[in-house]
């Protein structure tokens, strides 16, 4: 997606929610209705990305949240500290204007919400989402989310798995 011209930035109640068209009614009606609303109560915290117009292209949340070592693959589970949860960043919501998807900018905004992540200063172990359907299943699959065993719409990436394909893909300083 390099060279697109899209801006990131917290959501702030001059961006236009109300054109944006996912083509999935629920992610359109959380960005137009609920979003506000969770962001006041400090439930989640929205990031979008910006056209030239200052059109939402896409958007994404974030919130702490923890996952029971118990659910995890065993061999993940072993090599972490016997507590009941692991912490952990949870993706809300994803989601991209049908006119720009296709583009990248799906891409883009995941590794944005990991980079945000790995930069907080709170540790989380993982991002873990909770994919909507086979497609989205699919689309966190490509991006080396792994399901868990008992629950595969639920998927989590190690941070620090996206932090070294991260540093071996960009080119050494
Ligand atoms: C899913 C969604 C966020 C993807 O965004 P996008 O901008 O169209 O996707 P991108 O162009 O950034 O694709 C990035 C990569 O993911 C891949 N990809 C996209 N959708 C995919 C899918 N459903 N399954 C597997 N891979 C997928 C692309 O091939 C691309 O691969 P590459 O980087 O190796 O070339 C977008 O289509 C969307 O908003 N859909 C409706 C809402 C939704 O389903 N959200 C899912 C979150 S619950």
């Amino acid at each position: 997606m390099s060279g697109t011209p899209f801006r990131l930035a917290a959501l702030a109640a001059a961006h236009e929610r109300v054109t944006f068209d996912s083509g999935s009614a629920a992610l359109d009606r959380y960005l137009r209705e609920q979003v506000t609303q969770d962001q006041r109560r400090r439930v989640a915290a929205c990031f979008v990305a910006l056209d030239e117009g200052q059109r939402i292209a896409g958007y994404y949340t974030l919130a702490a949240a923890s996952l029971l070592l118990a659910a995890l693959p065993a061999q993940i589970a072993k090599k972490l500290p016997r507590y009941p949860t692991v912490p952990a960043v949870r993706l809300g919501r994803l989601a991209v204007d049908r006119h720009f998807q296709g583009q990248g900018l799906g891409g883009a905004l995941l590794a944005d919400a990991l980079e945000r992540s790995l930069r907080s200063e709170i540790a989380a172990h993982a991002m873990v989402v909770d994919a909507k359907d086979e497609a989205a299943v699919a689309f966190y699959r490509h991006h080396g989310f792994i399901a868990l065993p008992e629950s595969p719409r639920t998927l989590f990436l190690p941070l620090a798995s996206f932090q070294a394909a991260r540093n071996s893909s960009s080119p050494a300083a």
